[in-house]
């Protein structure tokens, strides 16, 4: 199947792009491996033709915005965000309607029809910056734990939607880190901007996925409490050979980011299969918000 796909990636002009939280085959075959802002910005610079986005919906339709003349695939469409759908641009819209002068801050894990209804876009990564960039008020949608983070660094107070993450929310708890910790007392505890604050509260760091790459090359500690999506351990063990992760919970997956599998890669890219398409009008005002966003 591999050499199959190398094949087809030549004669099609095609990229594979992934995010950390794929599995380790679907890794391993990516020509990019990144997080949420890493592939948006792949998607803008790329000269490929075709981008095969292994991740979710969200994903790879921001892919499809900042390059509406590509082919965007998924090897599964059926591999969306819980979160990005606790939240639709009627709700925006009645939110605007009762915060006027308010403007909205959309997390990239959002439809492009939620886009479209927002004043810029923030990944977890850029977040913080992104907020401290604008004056006035702030809706942020959808997620209240990143939404909560970002307020308490900021130091602005912000109308905060009520969604969440899953994974996150639900599998990755405050008795959890206290029973890791207790275990590893030796080891630096990173978390996702997308855990519950009491969770953050007991980490030494808040970071998205591919600022958690970044970060543990370059710190001497040897043993990290990893509190995100478990498909990240893979990738950091790989690139960290030297240092020993634990997961927080072995059972924070995200059953989306799992669609995904070689054989599906394979027949999408085959067949030409699961093309995202995005109306042209929403297309048009989602990209405005993403635009600024890289842009900062
Ligand atoms: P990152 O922005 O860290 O890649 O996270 C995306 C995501 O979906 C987290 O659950
Ligand atoms: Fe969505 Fe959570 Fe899965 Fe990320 S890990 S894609 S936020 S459900």
């Amino acid at each position: 199947m591999i050499e199959q796909l190398e094949k087809l990636k030549k004669e099609r002009d095609a990229i594979i792009v992934a995010h950390i939280y794929q599995s380790p085959e679907i890794q391993d075959i990516a020509d990019f491996v990144g997080d949420s802002l890493d592939l948006s910005r792949k998607a803008a610079s790329t000269d490929a033709k075709t981008i095969v986005f292994c991740g979710v919906k969200f994903m790879a339709e921001t892919a499809k915005i900042l390059s509406p003349q590509k082919t965007v695939l998924m090897p599964d469409i059926g591999a969306g965000c819980p979160m990005a759908d606790m939240i639709n641009a009627d709700e925006v819209k009645k939110l605007k309607q009762q915060y006027p002068k308010h403007k909205v801050v959309a997390y990239v894990n959002t439809s492009a029809e939620v886009k479209a209804e927002s004043y810029i876009c923030c990944t977890s990564a850029n977040a913080v910056e992104i907020v401290n960039s604008i004056d006035g008020g702030i809706i942020f949608v959808p997620d209240r734990n990143l939404g909560a983070f970002v307020q308490k660094k900021s130091g602005k107070p912000m109308i905060i939607a009520s969604g969440f993450c899953p994974t996150h929310n639900n599998f990755i708890l405050p008795e959890f880190i206290i029973e890791a910790k207790n275990a590893h007392p030796n080891a630096c505890v990173l978390v996702h901007p997308e855990c519950r604050p009491e969770v953050i509260d007991l980490a030494d760091f808040a970071m998205s996925t591919g600022q958690m790459c970044r970060y543990i090359p370059t710190t001497s500690q040897k043993e990290f409490i990893i509190g995100t999506e478990n498909g990240i351990i893979y990738r950091l063990q790989k690139d960290n050979p030297g240092k020993t992760f634990y997961p927080v919970n072995t059972l924070a997956t995200c059953p989306n980011m799992k669609k995904t599998n070689l054989a599906k890669v394979l027949t999408a890219l085959l067949e030409n299969k699961n093309q995202i398409t995005i109306p042209q009008e929403i297309a048009q005002k989602a990209k405005k918000p993403i635009k600024r966003m890289l842009e900062i």
